[in-house]
Parts: C-alpha cells; sequence; structure tokens
C-alpha cells in the first residue's frame, strides 16, 4: 500500500475527488496517510471527516522547515491539491521525483509566481486565449516548471468569463488528476 501525503490550503474539492478515486479504485494501493493544511481551510475539515491524520502548520518562513519534519520517511508521493505556500528548494529536491501539483492552466502558459486562483483565469481571459485546461506535474524549486505527467484542455467561448473559466478547469482537474496520481504511483501508462 503506498502512502498519500496531501497539502491543501483551501476548499479541498482535488482531495475530496482523490479520497473518492481511491475509494471506488481509480487510483489502486493508495491511502491517503496524512493531510497537511499551511491555514485553516476546508480541506481539513474534509481529512478530519474521512478520520484522516490531519495537521495545520501554519504558513510563513519555517513553514518548509516543519514540513520536511512531520511528513513520514515512509512517504510514496507528496500531493499539493490547491496548495498555496511555495516549498523550499532543499525541500523540493529531498524529495525530487515525488512532489506532484495540480495547476489551473495549460502550463508553461500562465504559471509562475503571483499564478494562482483566480489570478490564472484573469490572466487566460485577458490574453484572449483560446483554450484553457489543466496540468498536473512535478514539483522542482522553479515555481511551477517540473516535468509535465498530464495536460489537459478546453475551448473557452466568447461568453466564458473568469468564474465559468474556473468551473471549466475544476472538472477537467478531477478528470485527470486520479490517472497522473495513479501513473506515478503504479506506473501505468495512459
Ligand atoms: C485548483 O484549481 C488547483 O488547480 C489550484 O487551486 C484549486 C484548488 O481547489 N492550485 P480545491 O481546493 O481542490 O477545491
Amino acid at each position: 500500500m503506498k502512502n498519500l501525503v496531501i497539502l491543501v490550503s483551501g476548499s479541498g474539492t482535488n482531495l475530496q475527488r482523490i479520497i473518492d478515486a481511491i475509494d471506488n479504485g481509480e487510483i489502486r494501493n493508495a491511502k491517503v496517510s496524512l493531510v497537511i493544511a499551511d491555514r485553516e481551510c476546508y480541506g481539513l475539515e474534509r481529512a478530519k471527516n474521512h478520520n484522516i491524520e490531519n495537521i495545520l502548520i501554519p504558513r510563513g518562513k519555517n513553514f518548509s522547515d516543519e514540513l520536511a519534519k512531520q511528513i513520514p520517511q515512509n512517504t510514496d508521493l507528496i500531493v499539493l491539491a490547491g496548495f498555496l505556500s511555495i516549498l523550499k528548494p532543499a525541500f523540493c529536491e529531498k524529495w525530487s521525483g515525488k512532489i506532484i501539483n495540480i495547476h489551473p492552466a495549460l502550463l508553461p502558459k500562465f504559471g509562475g509566481k503571483g499564478m494562482w486562483g483566480h489570478h490564472v483565469h484573469n490572466a487566460v481571459i485577458e490574453a484572449k486565449e483560446k483554450e484553457s485546461g489543466a496540468t498536473v506535474h512535478f514539483v522542482t524549486s522553479g515555481i511551477d516548471e517540473g516535468e509535465i505527467i498530464l495536460q489537459k484542455s478546453f475551448d473557452i467561448t466568447e461568453d466564458d468569463t473568469p468564474e465559468t473559466v474556473a468551473e471549466k478547469v475544476h472538472l477537467i482537474e478531477y478528470e485527470i488528476f486520479p490517472i497522473a496520481i495513479n501513473k506515478v504511483l503504479n506506473n501505468v501508462t495512459i
């Protein structure tokens, strides 16, 4: 059984999707052993509701060092699921190849510092992009720069707003995140 540690900062709908995908067998041979939040958030409540071990480590400059102490050594994959703190390079290197993130756009476009949440969708609409989507990628010390594991796009229509794009991106995330996790954990080809 592979151990997943999930990091959250927000409502945790992707965390919920992962929990459900393990329950229904879309992600095989895995359990969420720990949920860590960097602030009070509904993601933490979801962990409690499912009796999953959970910790709050307040965000700030010592976050990565505290996180390093709390991650069990037998962790197979660290999953950033709507997680907003930037992890220190030393942490990313120590867990290299074992940390993945979901980003609400088609990387390498619309990534990097400041590109999170509504900022991404505002920028996409502002740039009159023809498509957007979601990307699951490995985490390295360069923000949103690690190797892409899986990406899926959708067409943007004239009626789309940052809000409707956000909703469509979320649906794509729920589709690709379990597939990407299963691929990385169990070496399944997509
Ligand atoms: C997702 O859109 C994810 O791509 C981004 O933050 C959002 C998290 O949503 N990094 P939720 O907390 O999983 O509902």
